[in-house]
């Protein structure tokens, strides 16, 4: 034995005799990401003929109405989970009345989507009303301009009313207001909406990876969140958020965004047993894409790997702007 031999005491451990060919890595594989587990977001723009791409999310748009249902229906042929309906109204007020409005885009779409795909998706709409606010918050404001939380709330239940009406499977209440999942719950189930469950998005961080949907809902935001969405430094903060929508009624819970909260979608998973749901966010998507197009990262396998990171932090349901292609690549 030479001198830079160091001497073991046994056989060398070797956990790389399972590496050995592509199939017994597949067969002791401990994390998969598969299509049913997908939710596709998708924006609808009120007034256009043709869908029109989104600058800082190349391949993603905003569709026309019959260009969401071309989109919905190859959803539903790939297997994906679901379907997750944003509207970007021709006019915006102060209150939002878009989201309320029978005849507002969300409502609209939501309708038209359930007639084409029945029940081969879960059809959820963004139950939130920073798309139809002219001042971009996701609440009504005071006369100080401070977002009103209770006011908020009203309107928020008027809202699920709507899509309920229009036909949606599951809402996902997103503007991050104290008690509304309770509300939302309450007037579904007055309305005799019982079937209808909500994906609450429970913790929401005020978050610079949200930047890109800014411009993929045409936001008027000025300022920023950072009176209702949560501190990005704040994990503990964000498991309190996820139990009060759990008690209040919860059917999932979400963590937003993904990747930089992979932690707390570990804390989450461990916490509950309700499913949890993660948003790979529009930076999330923008900055890989950005990257794959100088050719400085390989972008599909980077793709996989993104998702199965958030698989393997506990997401059961992750919602991507990849759930598509992802599907594609998972069946070759
Ligand atoms: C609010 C909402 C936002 C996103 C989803 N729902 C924007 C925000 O809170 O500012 C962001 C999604 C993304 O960045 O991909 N209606």
């Amino acid at each position: 034995m030479s001198d830079t031999t160091p001497e073991v005491a046994g056989p060398v451990v070797r956990p790389r005799r399972l590496r050995t060919t592509p199939a017994l890595r597949r067969m002791v594989g401990e994390t998969s990401v598969e299509a049913r587990q997908l939710v596709l977001p998708l924006f609808v723009r009120e007034g256009i003929d043709e869908p029109r791409p989104i600058a800082s999310m190349p391949g993603v748009v905003q569709h026309s109405r019959s260009s969401l249902l071309r989109a919905v229906a190859e959803a539903a042929e790939l297997g994906l989970g679901g379907v997750m309906l944003f509207g970007i109204p021709a006019t915006k007020d102060a209150v939002g009345s878009g989201a309320i409005d029978p005849a507002g885009v969300l409502n609209l779409a939501i309708t038209d989507v359930v007639a084409e795909v029945g029940d081969a998706l879960t059809v959820m709409s963004d139950l939130c009303l920073d798309e139809f606010t002219d001042h971009g918050h996701c609440g009504l404001l005071t006369p100080d301009g401070r977002v009103d939380n209770d006011r908020t709330l009203a309107a928020y239940a008027q809202m699920a009313l709507a899509q309920a009406h229009a036909g949606v499977d599951m809402v996902g209440p997103s503007g991050m207001m104290d008690g509304q999942v309770a509300v939302v719950r309450a007037a579904l189930d007055a309305g005799e909406h019982t079937d209808i469950s909500i994906l609450a998005y429970s913790a929401k961080y005020a978050s610079a990876f949200f930047g890109p949907f800014r411009e993929a809902v045409d936001s008027s935001l000025q300022g920023d969140r950072r009176t209702y969405q949560q501190d990005p430094g704040n994990a503990r903060e964000g498991l309190r958020e996820v139990l009060l929508d759990v008690a209040q009624g919860a059917d999932l819970v979400m963590v937003k965004p993904a990747l930089a909260y992979l932690d707390v979608i570990r804390r989450v998973r461990d916490s509950v047993d309700v499913p949890v749901a993660a948003y790979n966010v529009s930076g999330e998507y923008s900055m890989l894409e950005a990257a794959a197009a100088r050719g400085w990262i390989d972008r599909e396998p980077a793709i996989l790997e993104m998702l199965t990171s958030i698989r393997r932090a506990g997401a059961d349901v992750i919602l991507t702007y990849w759930a598509a292609e992802a599907a594609r690549l998972l069946a070759r």
